[in-house]
């Protein structure tokens, strides 16, 4: 796993969105893994203003609330409208969001997981971070082996996200979220974090052990991990100038 802490969530977020652009022009078919939430914002905001081609790119969403249509102001499809697709060239054919209000569930989430695998797989699957440590909405002590399923949400994540909504009340219980071994099929994860209220579960997520209390710390399995910090997020971090100092010191052919 190569940690990565910037002085803030900006320069966070130019380093990963340069990542991503580095990709994008590598291979221009890529299938991208997208994430929602306020710290994909700066990350979105970066990669719109580099005017790449997302012609031929594919991308498949994290996760969607069960329940509100595509056009509710809050659903992730309006997110990635507003945030990203509609600032570039992306063919809307190309772009896979769960569907909130899906009849058989169950049916429609398999269907995403061949979807996801007749694409040949995620090439590079963006990810946020709850402050319980869930990925996707993979809540505490969900299977490390999951697959695209139903869950409902934690009431401390219905509460975190009630910013988005103006009141907790108005939040989805239940979501559609690619499951944690969905996300680990990813050829490479790529995780953001910023701000305090993210840095106990990042600590746990790196340097703890293997656990679904922390759904993240599963990303230690996974062979290739790049996680983007601002310095409030890396703060419990007890190797965080080991992980500086790696940075600093990587060879050129390895430089984002
Ligand atoms: C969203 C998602 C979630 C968020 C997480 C952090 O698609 O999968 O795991 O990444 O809840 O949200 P923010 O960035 O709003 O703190």
């Amino acid at each position: 796993m190569e940690i990565i802490i910037q002085p803030n969530a900006a320069a966070a977020a130019r380093l990963a969105a340069r990542l991503l652009a580095g990709v994008i022009r590598k291979n221009p078919d890529a299938v991208l893994g997208l994430a929602t939430g306020g710290t994909t914002l700066p990350l979105y905001g970066e990669l719109a203003a580099m005017k790449l081609d997302w012609r031929k790119i594919t991308t498949f969403n994290l996760d969607e609330y069960v329940g509100i249509p595509p056009q509710h102001p809050q659903s992730y499809h309006s997110f990635m409208r507003e945030n990203l697709f509609r600032h570039i060239n992306i063919a809307a054919k190309k772009t896979n969001i769960p569907d909130g209000l899906a009849g058989d569930i169950p049916a429609w989430c398999e269907r995403y997981e061949k979807k996801i695998r007749a694409a040949g797989g995620i090439d590079v699957q963006l990810l946020g971070i709850g402050a319980d440590g869930h990925i996707g909405f993979n809540e505490q002590t969900s299977s490390l082996a999951s697959r695209t399923r139903i869950k409902t949400l934690t009431p401390q994540t219905r509460k975190d996200n009630a910013r988005f909504f103006g009141s907790e009340d108005q939040v989805p219980h239940h979501v559609i979220t690619m499951g944690i071994g969905t996300i680990l099929d990813a050829r490479h994860c790529v995780l953001l974090a910023f701000g305090k209220n993210k840095a106990r579960a990042i600590a746990e997520a790196v340097e703890g052990p293997v656990t679904s209390m922390n759904p993240a710390s599963v990303l230690q399995l996974h062979p290739k991990v790049t996680v983007f910090l601002d310095e409030a997020a890396a703060a419990k971090l007890k190797l965080k100038d080991y992980y500086r100092w790696v940075f600093d010191n990587k060879p050129d052919w390895q430089k984002i």
